[in-house]
């Protein structure tokens, strides 16, 4: 059965990574959800997609330029109506993931900023709430998931691929990453087919496209990663 993963929590309709967002995707029975992780300048590991936080508060700057503390209090809302929308830390994600059973898509936001710890940070906390058969990690610097599954060969790691890779089952299974992550534009269904009968977890992003939700789905991928987890869900149960 695919599993749909809300990217950014239910991005299509509320602030992309905030509470707001991912407890809506609860709400639309999605099986997990997808969010990207940063470090602020004093440490705590941090819910937010762009290196600055331009584009998604009433902010401006770079999150590692930040104290946990300041970033707190900038509206993270941006496009949407909704108010008192923060910026949420992985721990206060973590903390509600204890009253529910979905899976969480952690993608480590280290490839153009270093945030050294980030891994060892992460895996920490995840530990420290017993989520490590939970959690997905990802990233599109693939050092960092090596470096993961050295630390942590336990909890899950793929592969982002924002191009392509020849054959990148193999690939993914020489770094022991168990998923690949691909940008579903740059994938055939023959591709995610051999990926599957080889043992390693497709999930594109971000496909929001019905006609391809479809033919993923009937094509056996293991997951999808969308914006809009209720459209995916009732393209699922209509099978
Ligand atoms: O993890 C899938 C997807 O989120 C990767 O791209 O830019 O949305 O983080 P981006
Ligand atoms: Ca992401």
């Amino acid at each position: 059965m695919t599993l749909i993963f809300a990217h950014r929590g239910y991005s299509a309709r509320f602030p992309e990574n905030t509470m707001r967002a991912f407890i809506e995707a609860e709400g639309t029975l999605a099986n997990g959800i997808e969010l990207d992780v940063q470090l602020t300048k004093d440490g705590e590991i941090v819910v937010i997609h762009d290196e600055t936080v331009d584009r998604t508060t009433n902010g401006t700057g770079y999150v590692v330029d930040y104290n946990y503390s300041d970033l707190r209090k900038l509206q993270a809302s941006y496009k949407f109506t909704e108010s008192n929308v923060q910026i949420p830390s992985l721990k206060e994600v973590f903390e509600w993931m204890q009253s529910n059973n979905l899976l969480c898509n952690i993608e480590f936001k280290n490839n153009n900023v270093p945030y050294e710890g980030l891994e060892e940070k992460t895996i920490a906390l995840i530990r420290e709430f017993g989520l490590s058969d939970r959690i997905i990690f990802s990233s599109f610097n693939h050092y960092s998931m090596v470096h993961s599954y050295r630390i942590a060969p336990d909890i899950e790691t793929a592969v982002l691929m924002s191009d392509r890779i020849y054959q990148p089952w193999i690939y993914a299974g020489a770094i022991k990453a168990k998923g690949i992550h691909p940008n579903y534009k740059r994938i055939t269904l023959s591709m995610v087919k051999q990926a599957e009968a080889n043992g390693i977890h497709v999930r594109p992003y971000t496909v929001n496209d019905p006609k391809k939700m479809k033919e993923f789905i009937q094509a056996g991928i293991s997951a999808i990663i969308t914006d809009e987890p209720v459209e995916a869900r009732n393209i699922l149960e209509a099978r």
